[in-house]
């Protein structure tokens, strides 16, 4: 029989799994299976317990997931190389077998079946995966205590805000997936900087990067609503050896910015309600404003500049003012020491605070939080020796205990406002709501910005143009009201010139 064709090699293949029996894939498959078992670990100790530890978040919802699609690559890996490496060898051999699923046999069912029920597990395990992922990245831990050392200011001193049950990416990402991918994005650089160690010291304020408060602040805060009046008092106490009180209380005019829920005018009248104010900052931390147009709602547009400054502007260059151009610090509020001395000298009837008997402790206690120290551990003990040298138990000996409390209060005060490490404190962030250590205000409202022609200026330095000023002074003069408003009497001597050339927050 010489023309019987000879028998064909059988095409080869490697034992059922045997794919599958490589270093790689073995590792690989190792390292799911024990991230598996760790994820579901941490989330039960994560579920169960009490505790808020960040690192379990950490370590559940971003390291556990990532070693798993890890070990998923390199057993994939393993297979591409098994197999390659299986061909050259001749260990198989012929084309890729072919794939036949006949659903007339039982054991290709129950293979369809067991695949079914594989896949939908490891769907609805990714979706659980990716959902817990998803909101651990966005929670107050993840932003404020991830990298806790690098957002402890802006932790503590939002802990101490009136936003403290608001979530920090409701500030600063907001809703849709574009900022959503802008913010990652973001952050990605910025874990590389923290592992790295190449974040600046204090962390800059992100003004330029936040997305416009409408899409933010405005969500919760009506801008129509029609504030009107607010009755503030601002108690303070001199440098002097007996803390001489001193106070003003202010009638803040905010009033409102559209009509159809009260009169417009006061300060909120610059929202875009129903105005537009544009402005150019020449800085970075936008302290300095020389040049400023509004529109009012007949669409007329008026301009204002410095005398000096005579740049030609692009509206590319140009800032709308919003919420965040007054209320630049509505979550993390550095008190300076002055205004936190006053406000623990001011409640003398509570037993945590400063007693304002003891001879110069205004003075003292502001020196002693002004000192420059490398860190917290180092000011807590300067602060206590500072205040135990200036009052010694020989020459004070009934006031040892007002010492003690002084020296507690301070402490705290800059345990919550103080961040040596992180270079933070009242001094790098200004604040742009009033114009007392920051021009604030004052940037637009100096009587410096006026029209082309300077017939106009931005109403200024009157001082009941924004508050009326009901009372000034101590004890029986804080009843004497004046509705209309009174000239303000300056502690001390008369005064020139703006607040900030000389109030530091730290006199
Ligand atoms: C109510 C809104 C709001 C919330 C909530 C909020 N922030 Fe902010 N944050 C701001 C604004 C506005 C600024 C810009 C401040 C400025 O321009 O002076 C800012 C600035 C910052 C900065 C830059 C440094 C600085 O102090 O200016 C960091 C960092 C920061 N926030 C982190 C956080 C973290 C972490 C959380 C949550 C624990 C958080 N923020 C919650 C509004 C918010
Ligand atoms: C998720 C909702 C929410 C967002 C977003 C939000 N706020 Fe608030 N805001 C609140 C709540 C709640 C309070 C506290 C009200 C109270 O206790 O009377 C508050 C209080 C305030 C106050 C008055 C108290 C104070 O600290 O002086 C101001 C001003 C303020 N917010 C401004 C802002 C600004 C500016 C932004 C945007 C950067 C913003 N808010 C974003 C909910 C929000
Ligand atoms: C021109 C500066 C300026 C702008 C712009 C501005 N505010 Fe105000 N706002 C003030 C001042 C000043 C006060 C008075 C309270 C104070 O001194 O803290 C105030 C008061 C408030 C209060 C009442 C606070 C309280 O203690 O009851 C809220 C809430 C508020 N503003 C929210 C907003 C929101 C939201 C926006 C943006 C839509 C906005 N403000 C825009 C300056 C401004
Ligand atoms: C970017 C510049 C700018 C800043 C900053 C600014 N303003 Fe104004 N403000 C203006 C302009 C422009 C007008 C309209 C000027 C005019 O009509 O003379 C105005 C008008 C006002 C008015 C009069 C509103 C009316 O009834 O006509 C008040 C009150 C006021 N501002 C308060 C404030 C307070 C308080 C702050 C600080 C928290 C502040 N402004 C910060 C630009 C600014
Ligand atoms: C452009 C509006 C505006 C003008 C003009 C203005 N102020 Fe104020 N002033 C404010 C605002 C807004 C605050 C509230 C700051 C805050 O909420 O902490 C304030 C706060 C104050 C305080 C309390 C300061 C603090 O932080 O302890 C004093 C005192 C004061 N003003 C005095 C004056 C005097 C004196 C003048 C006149 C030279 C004047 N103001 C003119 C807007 C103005
Ligand atoms: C030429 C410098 C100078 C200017 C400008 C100035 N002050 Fe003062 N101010 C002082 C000195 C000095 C004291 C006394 C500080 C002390 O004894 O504690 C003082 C005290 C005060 C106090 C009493 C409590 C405290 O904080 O110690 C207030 C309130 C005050 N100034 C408000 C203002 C306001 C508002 C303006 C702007 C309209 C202003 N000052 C402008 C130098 C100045």
């Amino acid at each position: 029989m010489a023309n019987e064709t000879p028998p064909q090699p059988e095409a080869q293949r490697l034992p059922r799994l045997g794919i599958f029996r490589n270093w790689l894939s073995l590792s690989g498959i190792l390292l799911v299976a024990s991230s598996l078992f760790a994820f579901v670990l941490l989330s039960l100790i994560d579920a169960l317990a009490n505790v808020s530890n960040p690192y379990i978040g950490i370590f559940t919802y971003l390291v556990a997931p990532m070693f798993a699609f890890l070990g998923l690559a390199l057993v994939v890996l393993g297979v591409v190389l098994r197999r390659r490496r299986a061909r050259k060898s001749g260990e198989i051999s012929g084309g890729a077998p072919s794939f036949q699923v006949d659903l007339a046999r039982p054991r290709d069912r129950r293979l369809l079946g067991w695949f079914l029920f594989a896949s939908t597990v490891f769907l609805l395990v990714t979706a659980v995966l990716s959902y817990k992922t998803y909101h651990f990245s966005e929670s107050v831990t993840f932003c404020g205590e991830a990298c806790h050392k690098v957002m402890e200011p802006e932790l503590v001193t939002y802990q101490h805000g009136s936003h403290a049950r608001v979530s920090c990416v409701e500030c600063h990402i907001g809703s849709g997936a574009q900022w959503f991918v802008k913010a990652k994005i973001a952050g990605t650089y910025q874990v590389y900087a923290v592992a790295f160690n190449k974040y600046p010291r204090p962390v800059p304020t992100p003004i330029k990067n936040l997305r416009p408060a409408q899409e933010t602040c405005e969500q919760c805060h009506w801008p129509s609503k029609f504030v009107g009046n607010l009755d503030r008092t601002y108690n303070y106490f001199l440098g002097e050896e007996t803390n001489t009180p001193f106070s003003v209380r202010l009638t803040m005019k905010v009033g409102g910015a559209d009509p159809t829920h009260g009169p417009v005018g006061g300060i909120h009248w610059h929202m875009n309600v129903g105005n537009k104010v544009q402005y150019i900052a020449s800085d970075d931390a936008r302290q300095k404003i020389p040049w400023v147009r509004m529109t009012d709602k007949q669409g007329v547009v008026t301009e204002f500049r410095t005398p000096t400054f005579t740049n030609v502007v692009a509206e590319s260059e140009m800032r709308t003012m919003d919420c965040m151009d007054c209320h630049n610090r509505p979550a993390h509020k550095y008190m300076s020491p002055d205004r936190a001395v006053n406000l623990a000298m001011s409640l003398p009837s509570l037993p945590d605070q400063i007693d304002r008997n003891l001879p110069w402790i205004k003075t003292n206690a502001v020196f002693a939080l002004t000192r420059s120290y490398t860190n917290q551990t180092l000011a807590l003990q300067g602060i206590a020796t500072i205040i135990a040298e200036r009052y010694p138990s020989d020459k004070f000996p009934a006031a040892q205990e007002s010492v003690r409390r002084a020296i507690g209060v301070l402490q705290k005060i800059y345990k919550d406002n103080f961040f040596p490490e992180m270079n933070a404190s009242w001094d790098k962030y200004p604040d742009n709501i009033g114009h007392m250590i920051w021009p604030g205000c004052f940037r637009c409202h100096d009587g410096k910005h006026t029209t082309a022609d300077g017939k106009r200026s931005i109403k200024a330095s009157d001082c009941n143009t924004c508050h009326t000023i009901l009372a000034q002074g101590k004890g029986e003069e804080l009843n004497l009201l004046t509705p209309g408003g009174q000239k303000f009497k300056h502690p001390g001597d008369e005064v020139d010139g703006a607040c900030n050339d000389c109030h530091t927050g730290g006199l």
